[in-house]
């Protein structure tokens, strides 16, 4: 079991790294991760590099028995690196250094600058005996809208749309003279106008994720010949700019951040991160990379963690089957843009309830050898294999984001989260799924949105034999976001034995006539096979079951959902 969290020794002299190290070894922390932010400590002029500092940390940490998760720089140039390598925005403005995450994948000059620092730590680090794993950037997630994007972004469409004809007929461009005549005019989503295409906004979302996973391989590749496995750490929420199902066959161990959004909710948050990032790794290791020791963050105000609350959330990471619990970061910094954000250490030093928690936390983990010794201490049954499966989808999410859409209610990551949130409630194992993944092991699979659909998914989807529930506002359009004909939901309405003719969002909650509680969203449901088994107050179906095939048509509250699963759907 890995535990440890974010080390920036270049914030420090190098007195406070002996200290560093001692109150490591206090805490029982055997794993850092080193050098996220410090190309311009590595590389102080271009191809200059300063690597003594490093090699001192790396066996001071050797020494105190501490192993390394060794970053690559590549998320925080330093200003030296040309201004083509920075972003430039939907606007046409390029940003300026001076904060981080100021960088464009698709620069040349930014991928020969990345590949050569990747090739500097493998010389010299490759073989350190301090050195675990490689940690490749830091959240992969800027956006550029630069030349070099808009060229690489042409050549993705021409091989995913092959012609020209076929891109216009998949993104509807005769909607508002959007034809396109030649693929030079094709640029990336710019400021506009009015809302733009949500076709063109899909396929632009894909291609970022593919190009910046291309920069993630670039580094891997790299790696390859130590022989330690890379990782790299994921984003938890609502900035999601990679695609994790494709993302997650590549990384060998899987990485979240997660920082809770409130501490009534932060427990329920941690189990539905934990068991994203164990879907995620699908049987691979799996570590949350990022925690903060002492804060959640609730609507912009920074909450000290509850006594015993920074144990809990870890725990619950350990219970799905973390190998490893890591913090955001080990000391707090004096200064910076987060100088206020908490560490294992805090500002006040370690005589603090912060520090004290991370210790015991520590022993806690040393005696812990399974997710089940996780599991017990958090008065849970042992763990067993999920018979319940949620679909998740990061493409139908940023398919949410559009603005051109018939209810501004609609909410990816609360459905999901509720979802997530009812079944943990009673203690039920669930996975999540691609869309397009083997269902076979399942008894029941939930899908909470998922607007987009491709054929070969919904065929798929429908053809499941086991118990089906599927939310309103899926299934309705296909891979390029064109409304499938017919009434919806169209790709899974003979399954469900319905058809929809009229989406009805609605502002006030209503009462469904099996005392539902119910809300967002409804819809005239007709019935073509299916019974209704609950109905809207004007008497139209609400909710529908066509044999095992379950049909929500709005959006219930937890109580209401809870019912439906485990009263009637069970
Ligand atoms: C993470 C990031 C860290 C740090 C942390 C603060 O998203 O990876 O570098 O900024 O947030 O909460």
């Amino acid at each position: 079991m890995y535990y440890g969290g974010d080390y920036n020794p270049e914030q420090w002299p190098e007195e406070v790294w002996h200290e560093d190290v001692a109150l490591m070894r206090r805490a029982g922390v055997n794993l850092v991760t080193v050098g996220v932010f410090a190309w311009s400590r590595m590389e102080p002029a271009p191809g200059v590099y300063d690597f003594g500092w490093l090699d001192r940390v790396m066996d001071l940490l050797h020494e105190g028995g501490i192993q390394v998760d060794l970053a690559t720089p590549t998320a925080s140039p330093p200003p030296w690196m040309p201004a083509d390598a920075r972003n430039v925005t939907a606007s046409g403005a390029r940003l300026m250094y001076g904060s981080r995450d100021t960088y464009c994948v698709h620069s040349p000059v930014y991928r020969e600058h990345s590949r050569a620092i990747v090739s500097e730590l493998v010389a010299r680090y490759g073989t350190h005996p301090a050195l675990a794993m490689w940690h490749v950037h830091n959240e992969y997630g800027s956006a550029c809208h630069c030349e070099h994007a808009a060229e690489a972004f042409r050549t993705w469409l021409q091989r995913r749309h092959g012609t020209l004809e076929s891109l216009n007929d998949a993104w509807t461009t005769a909607f508002w003279s959007q034809h396109y005549s030649s693929w030079q005019q094709i640029t990336p989503p710019m400021r506009t106008q009015w809302h733009p295409n949500p076709a063109h906004v899909l396929d632009w979302r894909r291609f970022r994720s593919d190009a910046m996973l291309e920069h993630f391989l670039d580094a891997k590749r790299l790696l390859a010949p130590t022989g330690k496995p890379v990782t790299t750490n994921y984003v938890f929420g609502s900035w999601v700019d990679v695609d994790h199902w494709a993302w997650s066959c590549e990384v060998d161990v899987i990485a979240v951040d997660h920082y809770p959004s409130s501490p009534e909710t932060a427990d329920e948050e941690s189990a539905f991160a934990a068991d994203l990032a164990r879907s995620w790794a699908a049987g691979k290791p799996w570590m949350l990379m990022e925690q903060a020791a002492g804060v959640v963050y609730s609507g912009g105000r920074t909450l000290p963690k509850a006594p015993g609350e920074l144990a809990r959330h870890s725990l619950r990471h350990v219970a799905a089957g973390a190998s490893g619990v890591l913090f955001f970061q080990w000391r707090a910094s004096r200064g910076g843009a987060e100088l206020w954000h908490h560490g294992m250490v805090p500002h006040a030093g370690p005589d603090s309830r912060t520090f004290r928690e991370v210790c015991e936390l520590g022993r806690t983990l040393g005696a812990i050898s399974s997710a089940d010794g996780a599991r017990e201490l958090l008065g849970l049954a042992p763990s067993r294999p999920a018979e319940v499966a949620i679909v998740w989808d990061d493409q139908a999410w940023w398919s949410l984001q559009s603005p051109s859409l018939p209810s501004p209610d609609l909410d990816y990551w609360e459905a999901m989260r509720q979802a997530h949130r009812v079944l943990f409630r009673r203690d039920v194992a669930v996975d999540f799924v691609s869309p397009s993944a083997d269902l076979s092991r399942y008894r029941m699979v939930l899908v909470p949105c998922l607007p987009p659909i491709s054929d070969a998914d919904a065929a798929r989807l429908r053809a499941f034999p086991g118990t089906l529930v599927v939310s309103f506002f899926s299934g309705v359009t296909d891979e390029h976001n064109r409304v499938r004909l017919g009434g919806h939901p169209g790709a899974f309405r003979e399954r469900l034995g319905i058809r929809v003719d009229e989406f009805r969002p609605i502002e006030e909650p209503v009462k469904l006539s099996d005392g539902s509680t119910a809300g967002v969203w409804s819809e005239a449901v007709e019935l073509r096979g299916a019974e209704a088994v609950a109905h809207y107050p004007d008497g139209g179906a609400a909710i529908t079951r066509n044999g095992n095939a379950w049909y929500v048509s709005t959006r219930l509250d937890d109580d209401s959902l809870d019912r439906l699963l485990f009263t009637h759907c069970a």
